[in-house]
């Protein structure tokens, strides 16, 4: 049996002005979770959006909300994006002193608590912390902005997480770069969420992103039929 990929449109491509239009159009045209890049201008450096408005889209589709948090420090702000209703709540190690206190943070709100590494930071650093984690997001960009090239050596680490999370029911997500050309590669690697924003939104109608997302999923279906 093969499994199905998820695939997660990253609103940061979408048209922020219909930000509740743009969900539920990428909903109709086949989106499985709807991914919410929120940045602090500090760990990263750019600024999106919080809590307030995660909450005034929340009534607009009930599909998962997959709440990427690239915020430091981001202890404080774990309920108010809990309280937003974000479903997974992913937090970065390289922005939290106490990885391991903030996963149990997330799950203590009754969430599904997510790591995320940027390229250049090592798997080993959640080694001791997987038994509390539901998913691993592993960055293919540096992240930031939207419509940036993918960094190929990430595939590696991608096998290497898979290898070792062995049997656990934790998800693996990629973000960053990821078109019908590089989803291939991230899925035969292990990774069975991808995040997609430019690839996704590119043409601004609900028809194309049911094409962008439709290239996107068959060349990561194929691709995990070949691995299997
Ligand atoms: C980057 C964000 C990504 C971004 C991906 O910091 O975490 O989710 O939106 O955009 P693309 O798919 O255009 O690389
Ligand atoms: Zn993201």
């Amino acid at each position: 049996m093969t499994r199905r990929t998820i695939i997660a449109p990253s609103v940061l491509s979408a048209d922020f002005s219909r930000l509740g239009e743009e969900i539920e159009a990428v909903e109709r045209a086949g989106a499985d979770w709807i991914h919410l890049d929120v940045m602090d201008g500090h760990f990263v450096p750019n600024i999106t959006f919080g809590p307030a408005v995660i909450k005034a889209v929340r009534d607009r589709t009930d599909k998962v909300f997959d709440c990427h948090l690239m915020i430091a420090p981001c202890d404080p702000y774990l309920a108010a994006f809990a309280d937003a209703g974000c479903d997974i709540i992913t937090v970065h190690a390289e922005a939290t002193q106490h990885l391991d206190r903030s996963l149990q943070a997330i799950r203590d709100l009754g969430k599904r608590a997510g790591v995320s590494l940027n390229p250049s930071t090592p798997e080993s650093v959640i080694e001791y912390v997987l038994d509390r984690l539901d998913l691993i997001l592993l960055m293919t960009v540096n992240p930031g902005f939207g419509g940036q090239a993918f960094i190929g050596p990430v595939v590696e680490k991608v096998s290497r997480v898979k290898s070792m999370i062995g049997s656990r029911p934790i998800d693996i997500e990629v973000d960053g770069g990821v078109t019908p050309e590089t989803a291939p590669l991230v899925s035969a690697a292990g990774a069975n969420v991808l995040v997609a924003g430019s690839a996704v939104f590119k043409g601004g109608s609900e028809d194309q992103y049911r094409e962008n997302i439709r290239a996107i999923r068959e060349a990561s279906d194929g691709a995990v039929r070949t691995a299997a």
